[in-house]
């Protein structure tokens, strides 16, 4: 079984399918893409998945359980969805603790998460200061807390300069070399597609193609093979 899985998935909302009938498999130990234009269905499929919003038909497993279901999930699996709320009157650092106090875990782990996400220079600096890069790495600093073995990530490119950018691609790398499994989202295509191992493609909440990159691509950059699997659609 995959490492996520979601499986005849459907949330309506007021009778529309924002995801409508999606199954899909990660695999473990691979950076998985999760792709397709604003409003596909993206962000719903992953609150589902993490118990923020409620299916309205279908399933979805973590590590062979339901979300609300893992045992201590910060160590399970590590969330990172853009309405993330830190304090913004608190440093890094205090918004970090408050976590590893919810989630019993050392407070070692603090300065080491935020060594990885490169933000030690601003651990005793006030979120309310931050750039919405820096916040974006508190965010991966604060799902890396638990060491989990799952990284479930929505748009974590939002906001990223260039250079931010290629950094969060050796971030993921990084993670998936270390054998953790990523699921990332985004909606530009092009953003993750030199890292992404296997993609999950969906449009209008359904889906449109799934498997390995070069399978799904077919030797295409991905942006046209999406406008392939998608023709006839208005994207
Ligand atoms: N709480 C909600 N109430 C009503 N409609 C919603 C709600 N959340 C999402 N939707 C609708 O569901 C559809 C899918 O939205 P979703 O945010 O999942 O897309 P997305 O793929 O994450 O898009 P983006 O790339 O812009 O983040 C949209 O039409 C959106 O308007
Ligand atoms: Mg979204």
């Amino acid at each position: 079984m995959g490492a996520i899985v979601f499986r005849h998935l459907t949330k309506s909302y007021r009778g529309t399918s924002a995801v409508d009938n999606l199954t899909a498999e990660i695999q473990p130990g691979r950076v998985t893409g999760f792709l397709g234009p604003n409003g596909a269905g993206k962000s719903t499929a992953l609150r589902c998945l993490v118990a923020l919003a409620r299916p309205t038909k279908g399933r979805t497993r973590i590590l062979g359980k339901r979300y609300q279901s893992l045992k201590d999930p910060m160590r399970k699996v590590g969330v990172v969805l853009d309405s993330r709320g830190f304090h913004p009157g608190l440093t890094a650092y205090q918004n970090l603790r408050i976590l590893t106090t919810m989630g019993a875990i050392a407070a070692s782990r603090i300065d080491e998460v935020l060594a990885e996400v490169e933000l030690s220079d601003a651990r005793n600096k006030r979120v309310k200061g931050f750039s919405l890069g820096m916040k974006q790495r508190l965010s991966l600093a604060s799902a890396l807390l638990g060491s989990p073995e799952v990284l479930v990530l929505d748009e974590p490119a939002n906001g990223l300069d260039p250079a931010g950018i290629a950094w969060l691609r050796s971030f993921i790398s990084g993670q998936r070399d270390n054998g953790v499994t990523v699921l990332v989202s985004s909606h530009q295509l092009a953003e993750l597609e030199t890292i992404v191992d296997d993609v999950i493609i969906i449009n209008k909440g359904k889906l449109v193609a799934s498997g390995p990159m070069a399978e799904v691509t077919g030797g295409e950059r991905l942006e046209e093979a999406f406008l392939r699997l998608t023709a006839g659609d208005v994207v």
